[in-house]
């Protein structure tokens, strides 16, 4: 059998209170391969903390244990902080909501693609321009040279959001995690920027992990999906067949999707019930 991309098993994540450990992330288990899989949940639900965790990014005082945490054959339970940096940017990389969050506002954009490059390839500087540039355009970006030199200010939403895919991009990793990556965005750059996510993991053969309130949104793009409640992963579906969730939860969320049997009437409101989480 074919190495899976990511091995996860038995993650969880806790933060120390005065009454105890408390767990915001339990017993997250996913093995996946060059696929696309999306991660819903209510907030609070996780999704961000099991991407994180994924990632090496939980700050203590948070604590992340795991069985198996393993990216093709590298175990990165035992990373040192060094060693996450390397990984992160070379082969793996997460796109966040916003870019203004990851994005550094006092550098040029070529200049934060560049550096990301420096980190992981010794090539020369006219190389790396140009490699930045390519980048910016496989992006869908017109004209590569004016947002080269832009400030992450100087460009709209839609137009950050590319830099950022593009920054992540540039050192061709095999595992992108894009955290809720369109929800800053309207409904046409939205669209725009999944087609070229869509683009990009079936031509670069990447593994995705989306994570988004959007059910409907991540059924449409994605293979599988992982619903989350309460910091677990509480069903896991096949994208084509919604229809067979059982979880509660899962089918509340269905059930609020506006369809056209549901259109001019009031949508259910989604209540929660402590037994969901025993499911
Ligand atoms: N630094 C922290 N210390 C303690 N608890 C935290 C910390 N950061 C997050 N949490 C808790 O972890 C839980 C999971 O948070 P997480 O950000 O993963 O949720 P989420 O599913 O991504 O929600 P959203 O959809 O709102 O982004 C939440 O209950 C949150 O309060
Ligand atoms: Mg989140």
């Amino acid at each position: 059998m074919m190495q899976p991309l990511l091995q996860v098993h038995g993650l969880t994540v806790t933060f120390p209170t005065p009454s105890g450990p408390v767990p915001v992330v339990r017993d997250f288990s996913l093995t996946m391969g060059r696929e696309k899989i999306g991660v819903v949940g209510e907030s609070g639900s996780g999704k961000s903390m099991t991407a994180r965790a994924i990632l090496g990014l939980v700050r203590p005082p948070g604590q992340v244990t795991a069985r198996t945490l393993q990216l093709e054959d590298m175990d990165l339970m035992g990373l040192s902080p060094r060693g996450w940096q390397a990984l992160r940017g070379k082969k793996a990389g997460m796109i966040l909501q916003d870019p203004k969050f990851s994005l550094n506002p006092i550098k040029r954009i070529g200049n934060q693609i560049e550096e990301t490059l420096r980190l992981h390839e010794p090539i020369r500087r006219g190389e790396r321009r140009e490699r930045a540039l390519a980048m910016l355009e496989a992006v869908g970006i017109d004209d590569p040279v004016r947002v080269y030199k832009s400030y992450p200010h100087e460009l709209s939403g839609g137009m950050g959001q590319r830099a950022m895919i593009a920054m992540m991009l540039v050192s061709s990793p095999n595992l992108l995690i894009a955290d809720e990556p369109t929800s800053a965005l309207d409904v046409v750059v939205r669209e725009q920027v999944l087609r070229l996510l869509d683009t990009l993991v079936t031509d670069r053969g990447l593994g995705l992990i989306l994570i988004s309130h959007d059910l409907p949104m991540v059924a449409r793009f994605c293979d599988r999906i992982l619903v989350m409640y309460r910091g677990r992963v509480v069903e896991t579906l096949d994208a084509r067949y919604l229809d067979a969730a059982t979880h509660p939860y899962t089918r509340g969320l269905l059930a609020c999707l506006p369809s056209p049997a549901t259109r001019g009437h009031m949508l259910p409101t989604l209540s929660r019930d402590p037994s969901w989480e025993a499911a």
